[in-house]
C-alpha cells in the first residue's frame, strides 16, 4: 500500500498565446508526470496587474492573492517559457515580481524549461528565469532545467509532443523535481 501523499506541482506557461508551444510542452509534461505527481496549470498570468511596489501591501488584488495562494499550496513549480528579445516575457517576470516580497517560492523546488523555434531553444530566457528564481530563493536542481530548440518541429498540428528525445528530457526534469520535493519532505517530518 502506498500512503505517500501526491506531489502537487503548479505549472506556469510564460506565453499568453492561445496556440503557445510552451503551453503545449507544459501540457505534455503534465501527461508525462510520474504517478505520484499532479501538475495543475496556472491560468491567471495575463490577468495580473502590472507590478507596483505601492500596491504590494497586505491587501493585494484578488489576482495576486490567487497566485500567492496557489504557489503556497503547491509542493513545487514547473515553468515553461518562451524567449522574447533575449529574455523571459514581461508577463512572466511580472508574475515573479509579485512574489519577491511575499516569498512563496522561498526554498520551494522549481524546474524551468524554455522552448523556442530557434536553434538555441530560448536558452537566454532560461538563463534569465534561473537568475530570477535564484533571487526568489527557489530551489532549482542542476538537472531541473532544459532548453528545447526547434520546438515547432517537435509538436504536431494539434500540439502533441511527437519527439522521443524531448519526452525523455521532460521525464528527467520531472524526475529531478519529484526528487527535490521528496527530499524536502523527508527533512520536514510530518509533511508526507
Ligand atoms: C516579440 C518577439 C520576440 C521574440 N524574441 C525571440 C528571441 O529572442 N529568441 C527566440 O528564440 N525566439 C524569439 N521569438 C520567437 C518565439 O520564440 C516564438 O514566437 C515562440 O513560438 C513563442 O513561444 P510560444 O509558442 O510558447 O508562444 C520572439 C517572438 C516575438 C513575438
Amino acid at each position: 500500500m502506498n500512503d505517500v501523499s501526491p506531489i502537487r506541482i503548479i505549472g506556469i506557461s510564460g506565453s499568453l498565446r492561445s496556440r503557445s508551444s510552451n503551453t503545449h510542452i507544459l501540457r505534455a509534461a503534465a501527461s508525462l508526470a510520474p504517478g505520484d505527481m499532479i501538475i495543475t496549470m496556472y491560468e491567471g498570468l495575463g490577468d495580473l496587474p502590472l507590478f507596483n511596489p505601492d500596491t504590494d501591501g497586505d491587501k493585494p488584488t484578488a489576482q495576486v492573492a490567487d497566485l500567492r495562494t496557489r504557489l503556497n499550496a503547491a509542493d513545487g513549480v514547473l515553468i515553461c517559457t518562451p524567449e522574447y528579445a533575449g529574455g523571459m516575457p514581461g508577463a512572466l517576470k511580472n508574475a515573479l515580481d509579485w512574489i519577491v516580497s511575499s516569498g512563496e517560492l522561498m526554498n520551494k523546488p522549481a524546474a524551468a524549461i524554455s522552448a523556442s523555434p530557434s536553434l538555441t531553444g530560448g536558452e537566454k530566457a532560461l538563463e534569465s528565469l534561473r537568475l530570477t528564481l535564484r533571487m526568489l530563493s527557489a530551489d532549482v536542481a542542476d538537472d531541473g532545467t532544459v532548453a528545447i530548440p526547434l520546438v515547432s518541429a517537435k509538436l504536431s498540428a494539434e500540439g502533441e509532443l511527437t519527439d522521443a528525445a524531448t519526452v525523455l528530457q521532460l521525464q528527467l526534469v520531472l524526475g529531478a523535481l519529484a526528487r527535490q520535493v521528496r527530499e524536502l519532505q523527508t527533512r520536514e517530518p510530518g509533511s508526507l
